[in-house]
């Protein structure tokens, strides 16, 4: 529906904080989908009629069809540093802003990452089930041994900026040594204070102890990660996976799993979320998270803010504060 009241509408397509929609209506009028239930591409083209902007999640798609219904549209603001639910050519296309969330959830996400790492190496939650069980009636010495995090070597793949927090975290924190592979290499300066040292894919998949993944999904990088690299690894390292669902190889990697080609692994993220591949389900060599990297009440709602502020920016003054492609600029 379009405006009654001559003020912008705009549509938040999923629940938010009760402050950012307060936020909004300062300035718009606001439809919110005030459900934890994704809107179908049906639902969210019906309840984007007549609306200049949009808070979407990585759940929402935006692509040609949504657009081609919604030619009103101006702005696009996700709630996430991620964007591949967004096709940007056809936004690019439309003349539509896209915004992201980068850098409010570096510190929170690259957290998670050394968390997942940590329990990862050290089979948490495999011996915490194992406790939970009431299977604890003896002990061992070597007990749910695990692998050693400090003074191992740390392999990142992407090193945008979480991927250098993580580094920082593995290098000043725990006395590890970093190895990175990104698609360019970062400038010496940045290598310095991450204490990292870049490296060729091949030598990543040899080298790392512990392998943790923080590259932004694209088709181009789609199963970065399957059996034959899997193969590369030492039997002894693990993998993590805190970027997205996809650039694992998932059925392969719980193959690689069971039969132990490599030690264990960490994953937020999965191909088809929130499905998760039955395999990943039953080897024990695995530690499991349901996509919560960034998810701190403060930096959710850092996230939240940003895309606010930026739909307001953009369709007050028209300046996002964090664009994906500034240089439309049709508001
Ligand atoms: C992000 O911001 O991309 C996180 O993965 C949450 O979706």
């Amino acid at each position: 529906m379009a405006s009654t009241t001559g003020r912008p509408a705009i549509l938040v397509a999923r629940k938010v904080f009760p402050e950012v929609v307060d936020h909004l209506r300062a300035h718009f009028d606001v439809d919110l989908n005030d459900t934890d239930d994704v809107l179908s591409p049906q639902q969210l083209a019906q309840r984007l009629q007549g609306k200049v902007g949009v808070l979407t999640t990585g759940s929402e798609r935006v692509d040609a069809a949504l657009l081609t219904a919604n030619p009103q549209l101006k702005i696009v603001a996700n709630i996430a540093v991620g964007y591949n639910n967004f096709d940007m050519a056809a936004i690019n296309a439309a003349g539509v802003l896209a915004t992201n969330t980068p850098d409010v959830l570096t510190e929170t996400t690259a957290d998670f990452g050394f968390a997942l790492l940590m329990a990862t190496a050290r089979r948490l939650t495999e011996s915490e089930h194992f406790l939970r069980a009431g299977l604890w009636n003896r002990w061992s010495l070597d007990m749910f041994a695990g692998a050693e995090v400090h003074g191992s070597t740390l392999g990142i793949l992407g090193m945008g900026r979480i991927g250098q927090a993580i580094a920082r975290r593995g290098a000043h924190g725990f006395g590890m040594k970093v190895i990175y592979h990104n698609r360019s290499r970062l400038d010496a300066a940045l290598e310095a204070d991450c204490k990292a040292c870049y490296v060729d894919k091949a030598e990543l998949l040899r080298e790392a102890d512990h392998l943790m993944l923080v590259l932004p999904y694209s088709p181009e990088v789609h199963h970065t990660v399957g059996a034959a690299e899997i193969a590369q690894m030492k039997r002894t390292a693990t993998l993590i996976n805190i970027a997205r669902g996809g650039i694992v190889d998932d059925a392969a990697l719980a193959v690689a799993l069971r039969e132990k080609r490599i030690a264990a692994a960490g994953l937020d993220v999965f191909e088809g979320e929130p499905k998760v591949h039955p395999d990943l389900l039953t080897v024990p060599n695995v530690v499991l998270s349901p996509h919560i990297a960034s998810a701190t009440m403060g930096t959710r709602m850092a996230m939240a803010m940003l895309a606010a502020d930026n739909v307001i920016a953009y369709l007050t003054q028209g300046k996002a504060l964090t664009p994906l492609n500034p240089d439309v600029t049709s508001a």
